[in-house]
C-alpha cells in the first residue's frame, strides 16, 4: 500500500468531514475504538462536525475512548490555553463522550515523568491505538515532538520551541506561553493502527511539501510518517498547493 495517501479538498469545511468519515467509520465498526486526538485550530472545524453527526445520531461516543496529543505544564483547565479547556470546549461537552473515556495528560501532576508512565500505560492497558488524529506545526512538528526529537520517543515532558509558543500564543489571552509540555512521543504515535494528518492553510504548504517529499529525518518530525504503513493526509487545497504544483 502506498502510504501517505493524500486527499485534497476544496475547503477547511471539507477536511472536516472527510476526518469525520473516518472516525465515523471507525466507531461503526469498533463502537469501543481508541481515539488520539490533536487541538490547534486545524480540528476545530472536526470537532463542529462531529458535534453535527452526533447531534444527528450519526456518530455514537459512549464507548470511544480518547488520548490527546499533548498539553501544556502548568496551565489549569480553565486557565486560558489549557488543551483540556479547549477539548471540554470544543467536543467533551458537545457529545457523548465519558469523561473517564477521554485522557489529556495531566500538565499540573506533581511528578511529571510519573504522569508520562502513567499515560504510556494507560494506552497501553486499553490496547493501543486505532486512530490517531493529527496536525502539524509550521516546524513540522506532530503533538509537541519538536524537531530534534528522537523517532523512538515515548511520552515526555518536552521544551516547546520558541516558534511554537508565537504560534500559539493567540490562544493564551496575552498571558505568557509555557516553554514545557507533555507530548505522547513520535514511538507511541507510530504505533496507531491507522493515522490521519489534517492540514489546512496556505501557511502549512511548505512544510507539508518539505514533510512528503524531502528528506525523512528528526529535522522535520511529520516527515516519519512516510515510514508508517496506513497513513491519509487530508489537506485543503491551499495547504497542498506547492505538492501540486511539483513538476511529476
Ligand atoms: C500545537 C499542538 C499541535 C498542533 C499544532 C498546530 O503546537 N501542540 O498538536 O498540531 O499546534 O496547530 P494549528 O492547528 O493551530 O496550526
Amino acid at each position: 500500500m502506498e502510504t501517505p495517501r493524500m486527499v485534497v479538498v476544496e475547503s477547511v469545511e471539507e477536511v472536516a468531514q472527510r476526518a469525520a468519515d473516518y472516525v465515523e467509520a471507525l466507531l461503526e465498526r469498533k463502537p469501543d475504538a481508541v481515539l488520539v486526538l490533536p487541538t490547534g485550530r486545524t480540528p476545530v472545524a472536526l470537532y463542529r462536525e462531529m458535534k453535527r453527526r452526533y447531534a444527528a445520531g450519526r456518530i455514537d461516543f459512549s464507548r470511544a475512548r480518547t488520548f490527546n496529543l499533548d498539553e501544556w505544564v502548568g496551565v489549569a483547565p480553565d486557565e486560558p490555553g489549557s488543551y483540556a479547556g479547549f477539548m471540554t470546549e470544543h467536543l467533551y461537552s458537545r457529545v457523548n463522550l465519558r469523561p473517564e473515556n477521554c485522557l489529556i495528560p495531566d500538565g499540573l501532576a506533581a511528578d511529571l515523568e510519573a504522569e508520562c508512565r502513567r499515560y504510556e500505560d494507560r494506552i497501553r492497558q486499553v490496547g493501543g491505538v486505532d486512530l490517531a488524529v493529527l496536525g502539524i506545526g509550521q516546524n513540522g512538528h506532530i503533538g509537541f515532538n519538536e524537531p530534534g526529537t528522537s523517532f523512538e520517543a515515548r511520552t515526555h515532558v518536552t521544551a516547546v520551541d520558541l516558534s511554537t509558543q508565537l504560534a500559539n500564543a493567540y490562544a493564551f489571552d496575552g498571558r505568557p506561553v509555557p516553554s514545557r509540555a507533555i507530548t505522547m512521543g513520535i514511538g507511541t504515535i507510530l504505533e496507531a493502527r491507522d493515522i490521519l494528518l489534517l492540514v489546512t492553510g496556505p501557511e502549512k504548504s511548505e512544510i507539508l511539501l518539505r514533510a512528503l517529499t524531502g528528506p525523512v529525518g528528526e529535522d522535520v518530525p511529520a516527515s516519519i510518517l512516510r515510514r508508517h504503513p496506513s497513513v491519509t493526509v487530508v489537506a485543503d487545497y491551499t495547504a497542498a498547493s506547492r505538492l501540486a504544483a511539483r513538476p511529476d
